[in-house]
């Protein structure tokens, strides 16, 4: 099976059962300052797990983009991903878990054609808080899985994104991938049964103090990793030999003269690597390799994908990574529309960032072998393994492999400790950040929602009525908000909307929400971005008469509630789109 199928099979299944597909959400997350990645599908709806309205109703499905980094150094193995697509079906106080399990069951043995002997299912076997799921264990006996076929666990079958949050007990699903015949008896612990699928009923939230309360709505959020399930669809052990990696790493092989067999782990790296630079650079939140957040995780990808091009042999100033990105771009360019249009954003990034770090890279690799033949023991400390990074922008998972490979250890902890305290400025910075809280509901972040409704409008007024939203972000220090617009605003247009702004602040205007149908919406002129995938009915928030935007709110009551605006920065985000910084004071 194509990749490309799986994900059209899965919409098209949950869109015939009444489900809105709703657009992946970016990678770099846009109300949520207590991540730096999206890392599954849930991630994005956490508000609405959490209660609020979704404006494109109750029953949603997706295929989203997530980046998980916390297990960089597995990559290279056969399983494991940087970037990965989730898919997902949500019902946000809607159908709960004979749909949700009817469903899943449907599309596995229906759809995907799994044989029912194929299939084994875990539930949730019971603990003080929360009883055991005998309705999931009859709703899986009556649609044909035996008893036998139906592990009971506490631990896997509970779900949360971190520590706090909605979360639930779960039901995973499990296909035996082997050609020895499949065993009546289910062993979870058995790893010829691989989880494909993951049924969350989410029904709680969880406290700091650990506590766990009812959610206003019971939810169903469910997960299924598409690199996977498609890999073990097609009956392989090896994610990079299914039909998505396929065409990269024949590109690879083709770019290296070298076989994968023998290369897997330089050509895992790279084709991984690459891919997860990919997204990232396209993404709208226009992030650029840095010293710090997303842009640090793009660097050190990029990074350790040349350092492994060089393995192979490959000539590094040579167009190896546009090669690979246009691939890239044109196998993803139809699902995501970033990827396309931020082309040209993806390749300059990634030659820019080879164009950089090629300048060091030898040198830093004769100073690693100087420092190496020098060393007494086994172990290279924090002062060399920080000399290496700060004059050589060697990355410090690059410093630990090259060490390994000569058998000597890095002091990684106090590398950490020394990079953290180089970065003290910045890290009181993002601290502060952090505190925003996951679901984004502040008291500050609701002013700055509602601001970003202002700048909006003012940049019609001011600059073009063509204006539009192409994204936003806001933490507690301030706003972001991209916008399509051909030119660089002049000193005279930036103070001109900033005025407006603080104009309709000082006016007290207030703000007032109200429902109506989308073509309702349409004809009163109301803003909106992706008009054509929301519900028949939306929610409108209006401020005074100059502002009329389809959005999932909060917002504050009146305008006068916001204090002073002031635009920060305006540049250049992608082609065609500028951003703007701004804060309340
Ligand atoms: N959110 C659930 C997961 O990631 C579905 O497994």
């Amino acid at each position: 099976m194509e990749n490309t199928n799986l994900k059209d099979l899965y919409i098209n299944f949950f869109v015939s059962k009444g489900h809105v597909q709703i657009p992946s959400a970016p990678v770099v997350p846009e109300n949520d300052p207590s991540v730096l990645f999206n890392t599954a599908g849930m991630q994005p709806l956490i508000p609405y797990l959490m209660g609020q309205k979704h404006p494109y109703g109750t029953r949603l499905c997706d295929y989203q983009k997530c980046i998980r980094t916390n297990d960089l150094d597995e990559i290279g193995d056969g399983t494991h991903h940087t970037f990965f697509e989730m898919l997902g079906n949500w019902s946000l106080g809607d159908y709960f878990k004979q749909e949700a399990i009817t469903w899943s069951f449907e599309f596995l043995t229906t759809v995907l054609n799994i044989p029912v002997e194929k299939l084994a299912v875990t539930v949730f076997a019971g603990n003080d808080l929360i009883p055991k799921d005998t309705e999931a264990i009859e709703l899986w006996k009556k649609l044909g899985i035996k008893e036998e076929r139906i592990a009971q666990t506490v631990e896997d079958n509970f779900w949360i994104a971190g520590d706090t949050g909605p979360c639930g007990s779960d039901s995973e699903m499990f296909y035996w991938r082997s050609n020895e015949p499949v065993p009546d008896k289910f062993d979870p612990e058995d790893d010829r049964w691989v989880e494909i699928w993951n049924d969350v009923f989410m029904q709680f939230e969880k406290h700091e103090d650990g506590t766990i309360t009812e959610l206003p709505k019971k939810n169903v959020d469910t997960g299924m990793g598409v690199e996977r399930t498609t890999a073990i669809l097609e009956g392989k052990t090896d994610n990079y030999a299914s039909s998505i990696w396929k065409p990269i790493i024949s590109l690879i092989e083709e770019i290296s003269d070298l076989p994968y067999e023998g290369n897997e782990k330089s050509m895992r790296i790279i084709a991984d690597h690459i891919r997860t630079a990919v997204f990232i650079l396209a993404d709208n939140a226009g992030i650029k390799p840095s010293n710090t957040d997303q842009g640090y995780i793009l660097r050190r990808l990029i990074r350790r994908a040349i350092r492994h091009a060089k393995k192979l042999n490959i000539d590094v100033n040579s167009d190896w990574d546009q090669r690979i990105a246009n691939k890239l771009i044109d196998m993803y360019g139809d699902y995501y529309q970033e990827v396309k249009e931020n082309k040209q954003v993806v390749l300059e990034g990634l030659s820019n960032e080879k164009v950089k770090f090629n300048r060091t890279l030898e040198k830093g690799l004769k100073e690693f072998e100087k420092i190496v033949s020098n060393l007494n023991g086994d172990l290279l400390d924090k002062d060399l393994a920080f000399k290496l990074y700060d004059t050589y922008g060697f990355p410090i998972e690059l410093t630990v492999e090259l060490a390994l490979e000569k058998g000597i250890k890095v002091d990684e902890e106090g590398f950490k400790q020394k990079f953290k305290e180089h970065q003290e400025k910045s890290r009181a910075g993002s601290e502060q950040k952090f505190k925003g809280g996951l679901a984004g509901n502040s008291e500050v972040e609701t002013k700055y929602h509602t601001a970003t409704h202002l700048l909006n409008a003012a940049l019609k007024v001011i600059v073009d009525k063509n204006i539009h939203q192409r994204g936003s972000n806001i933490t507690v220090e301030r706003m972001r908000f991209d916008f399509n617009c051909d030119h660089k605003l002049t000193d005279e247009e930036k103070q001109k909307v900033e005025d407006l702004v603080n104009e309709w602040i000082k006016e007290g205007l207030d703000v007032t929400v109200t429902e109506m149908s989308k073509e309702e919406a349409i004809a009163s002129g109301a803003e909106c971005m992706f008009i054509e995938k929301y519900p028949d009915i939306v929610t409108v928030y209006t401020i005074g008469d100059v502002s009329k935007e389809l959005c999932g709110g909060p917002h504050v009551k009146n305008t006068s509630e916001l204090g002073h605006f002031k635009i920060k920065k305006e540049e250049a985000s992608s082609a065609g789109v500028r951003r703007i910084k701004a804060i309340l004071e």
